[in-house]
């Protein structure tokens, strides 16, 4: 896949860029706050139809402005796509393909993968559960339409049956028929998101093994799948629950509960890892995410750095670049506050690139060619 064409109104700091790409591997450099991570996040937005930063759409849009805009001109197996999405102050969320909007946003899920690594991605280690749900979700969601499928049903469903249980504590009446069809609704989803994710973790935690040993040591790197559900069928932890889900007034058991546990040598990363072997992991995590997906969708996705040469060691630099340098990836985005820093890294890798410098809002490109 690849990005030709990237038109940016009224998003974030921006006020009207048009950057045009022609080249595999794209540098964005400029000082801090200058809107290098905007840019990328303008990319990620086309992909995933939202931000990878700011949960609510319309606080992307430019301070005092009433909307935002962004085209990219893509190409994909040889075809020209164009994906387009507003968001104003006052208005829906438009996303568009080729002049037609969508009428569900999940429609657009998978068609034009992205791979972002970025200096938030510590949070998948140092926070909850949820989050690394939604890191699995978001790569199941793009390579099976009927997992996507699935996880819609079920975050509904569990909302409802959770409104139903208040109901029944509110009003001190149980209808445990009426119960018996709530969990009949979300016990097919789950079983089938637990399937789905007990099988991809299987797959998954292998390929990060073998990143993290190309990244950095000889150690053994793996993801547990953890889940209510590798103990009993779901139909049954529901009717073992039954008395804890009325008092407490909501589902304690499920795939929503589920946990993916990142470890080293056996141990959790979180608890025993270094900032370095935690770091490793991480770029381990998605360079795995890059290749399923591209294994699965047939398509390279495109991999978008954000300021990664700050936070890595140069021997970690050095095997990423190697991976560009021999072809891996299709098109990338690198940003960087240092321009001498990534102009000496690609050059020494032989690394030809194009370079946008950001200054005072304006952005001119240059060549690098070695
Ligand atoms: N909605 C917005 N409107 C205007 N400016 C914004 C908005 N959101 C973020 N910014 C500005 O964008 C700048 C940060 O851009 P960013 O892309 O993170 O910079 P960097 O080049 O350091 O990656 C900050 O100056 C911030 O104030
Ligand atoms: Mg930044």
């Amino acid at each position: 896949m690849f990005l030709n064409n990237l038109r940016l109104f009224n998003f974030k700091n921006h006020a009207e860029v048009n950057l045009a790409f022609d080249t595999p591997v794209n540098c964005i450099v400029g000082k801090n706050g200058s809107g290098k991570t905007n840019v990328l996040d303008a990319i990620h937005y086309l992909s995933f139809s939202k931000s990878s930063l700011n949960p609510s759409d319309v606080q992307n849009i430019k301070h005092q402005e009433s909307g935002f805009f962004l085209r990219g001109n893509f190409t994909v197996n040889g075809k020209p796509k164009e994906v387009e999405c507003t968001i104003q102050t006052a208005g829906k969320k438009v996303l568009r393909e080729d002049g037609q909007d969508y009428a569900r946003f999940s429609e657009h899920v998978g068609k034009y993968p992205v791979v972002l690594i970025a200096p938030q991605d510590i949070e998948l280690i140092w926070d909850g559960a949820e989050l690394r749900r939604r890191f699995v979700d978001t790569i199941l969601s793009q390579i099976d339409r009927v997992f996507l499928e699935h996880l819609i049903v079920y975050t509904h469903q569990l909302k409802q049956r959770n409104s139903l249980l208040k109901n029944f504590s509110d009003s001190g009446q149980v209808d445990v028929q009426l119960l018996e069809t709530y969990n009949a609704r979300l016990i097919e989803s789950g079983e089938y998101i637990f399937k789905s994710r007990q099988k991809f973790c299987l797959d998954f935690a292998g390929r990060v093994t073998q990143h993290y040993r190309y990244l950095a040591a000889e150690e053994a790197a793996g993801i547990n799948y953890k889940s209510d559900l590798l103990e009993a069928g779901f139909s049954q932890l529901l009717k073992n629950s039954v008395q804890r889900d009325l008092a407490l007034q909501r589902t304690t058991t499920g795939i929503h509960r589920d946990d993916f546990v990142f470890t080293l040598n056996g141990y959790e990363i979180r608890r025993v890892g270094s900032q370095g072997q935690q770091k490793s992991f991480l770029i381990a995590l998605k360079l795995a995410e890059f290749e399923v997906i591209k294994a699965k969708l047939n398509v390279k996705p495109i991999l978008l750095l954000d300021d990664i040469f700050d936070k890595l060691d140069d021997n970690r630099i050095h095997r990423l670049i190697t991976l560009v340098a021999a072809g891996t990836f299709g098109q990338l985005f690198i940003t960087d506050a240092r321009p001498d820093r990534t102009l000496t890294i690609l050059t020494e890798a032989g690394i030809k690139a194009r370079i946008f410098t950001i200054e005072s809002g304006t952005f001119t490109s240059t060549w690098l060619q070695t």
